[in-house]
């Protein structure tokens, strides 16, 4: 049964400047794994414009699954595979055993690692380590402070109500999140700036 996809502005806002960048630095083929999709508006935004690759969308929210399958229903395309709950912070994710033929390429996470503890940032380089073949990438998007200062007031502002709602919750430092990474055997490539003070972050694991 066809339900109402649920739309949240702030997707709708910055879809298009993401895809511009996805278009450039995804590899060219097998399966992108967002992880955290939230509403799937994004899934279903991105997958017809990113052909051949597959796009696996995954939620830790369950509620939200219903709504991606929604997006999904919007979206005749074999390449939208269906949603599976994963969350970042698990140490196996259910994933991991993806057909020889599609092999994930690439892991996309948007607006989540401040959002969310820093437990749900390690486990996502974590996985991202186990699972990106070499030459794979993740792509992040979000908010972020520089060297441990923000660069603008309104992301400070943000910070703040973030950590109002989750003490755990807040903008991380890319240093601090570079650090990480690295640690995973994922190397910072490239940082592009995006409308209203967000970066896309893009790390690789070495050829
Ligand atoms: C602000 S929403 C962003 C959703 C979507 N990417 C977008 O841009 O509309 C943050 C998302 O992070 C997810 N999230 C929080 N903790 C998580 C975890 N431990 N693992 C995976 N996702 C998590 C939430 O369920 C939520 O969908």
């Amino acid at each position: 049964m066809s339900h109402r996809p649920r739309r949240v502005p702030a997707a709708e806002r910055n879809r298009s400047a993401i895809l511009e960048v996805l278009q450039k630095v995804l590899p060219p083929s097998g399966t992108v794994l967002e992880v955290s999709s939230g509403t799937g508006q994004h899934a279903a935004y991105f997958t017809p414009e990113l052909a051949p690759r597959r796009w696996q969308p995954s939620e830790f929210d369950r509620a939200l699954i219903g709504s991606i399958e929604d997006w999904r229903e919007r979206v005749p395309s074999a390449r939208l595979l269906p949603p599976v709950t994963l969350d970042a912070r698990d140490p196996v994710w259910p994933v991991e055993e993806t057909s020889p033929e599609f092999p994930i390429s690439a892991i996309v996470n948007i607006n989540m690692i401040h959002i969310a503890p820093w437990a749900a940032c390690l486990g996502l380089l974590a996985g991202a380590g186990r699972i990106l073949p070499p030459g794979g990438i993740l792509y992040l998007y979000g908010p972020y402070r520089r060297g441990g200062i923000h660069t603008v007031t309104s992301n400070e502002d943000f910070d703040r109500s973030l950590q109002a709602r989750d003490p755990q919750w807040g903008v991380r430092d890319l240093d601090e999140v570079e650090a990480a990474a690295k640690g995973e055997d994922l190397l910072l490539d490239q940082v592009i700036e995006m409308p209203v003070n967000n970066l896309s972050v893009v790390f690789r694991k070495p050829a």
